[in-house]
């Protein structure tokens, strides 16, 4: 792999605004969703990192997750990137031995023998074209170990709702789509509608007839409305009962309680 200086990063710089705990519950779901892609020290993930893909004007959401990863993985390497030179050197000053930042794109700046287990890239490809989603996808995945993992999506400004592709990187170097999440902390109550405004880049256009992500949004307004009457014992009750409706229209949604309960919703395909 080329060293991270002599790279040109990929992308365009975009607003770079961001919020304390803006992406807590992203990384609150990995920890629940797959703690080993976090922990796990075998082979090259011993020493691989968990990356933050345009982290933003400053530095703190990728701090944060450092606090939060770290309680599970004290040695967890973490780099954050940022394609404006003037938010690296602003993240400069929080860098240390496990924690590092640098210039880059969707061309990660990774160097000879580094490896990455995990990307999360939030709110990022949101302000790019739609035309740009796949092959910002196909350059991310040469970076990303077998079995590893990106978290890709897009929150309103303070994260209390959010939703995010899962893809998984498979053994012949592509990316496997594993499942469409959504997330509320029902801050905002609960309007499937209100999810829509925030689907990740691949979705956000194509919610029109004939598309999937419209039969399924039809499908989730109309498990809201028939179960409307749960609202009585609270919105996480009614978050609940429309993902189980959801189910019986055929959709394949992870009913455990353990996402249900808290905001989570898990499409899965
Ligand atoms: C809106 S901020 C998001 C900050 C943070 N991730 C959050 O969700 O709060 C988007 C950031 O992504 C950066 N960015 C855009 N394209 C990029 C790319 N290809 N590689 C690295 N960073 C990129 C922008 O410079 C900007 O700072």
């Amino acid at each position: 792999m080329t060293p991270a200086r002599v790279q040109k990063p990929e992308g365009q710089p975009t607003r770079g605004k961001t919020a304390s705990n803006r992406l807590r519950r992203v990384d609150n779901f990995l920890l629940l969703y797959e703690p080993s892609l976090l922990t796990r020290t075998d082979g090259r993930f011993a020493a691989s990192f968990f990356v933050d893909l345009g982290y933003g004007f400053d530095a703190r959401t990728t701090l944060e997750s450092a606090a939060r990863f770290r309680r599970v993985n004290p040695t967890l390497p973490i780099l954050g990137v940022e394609i404006d030179k003037e938010r690296v050197e602003a993240a400069l000053p929080f860098a240390d031995a496990l924690t590092r930042f640098r210039l880059g794109g969707f061309n990660l700046p990774m160097k000879s023998g580094e490896h990455v287990r995990l990307i999360r890239a939030f709110n990022v490809l949101r302000q790019y074209d739609e035309k740009d989603f796949a092959p910002a996808y196909e350059r991310l995945a040469e970076y990303v170990l077998p079995g590893g993992l990106m978290i890709e999506g897009t929150s309103t400004p303070f994260g209390q709702i959010w939703s995010a592709n899962l893809a998984r990187k498979m053994d012949d170097g592509s990316w496997n789509m594993e499942a469409l999440v959504f997330s509320t902390n029902f801050r905002l109550g609960f309007d499937v509608e209100e999810f829509q405004t925030i689907l990740p880049k691949n979705y956000i256009h194509r919610v029109v007839k004939g598309e999937p992500i419209f039969d399924f949004i039809e499908a989730w307004k109309r498990s809201a409305a028939e179960t409307a009457h749960a609202k009585t014992f609270g919105l996480r009750q009614w978050f609940i009962a429309a993902a189980e409706a959801l189910v019986r229209k055929g959709f394949k949604i992870d009913v455990k309680k353990k996402w249900l309960t808290k905001g989570y919703l898990i499409w899965e395909f």
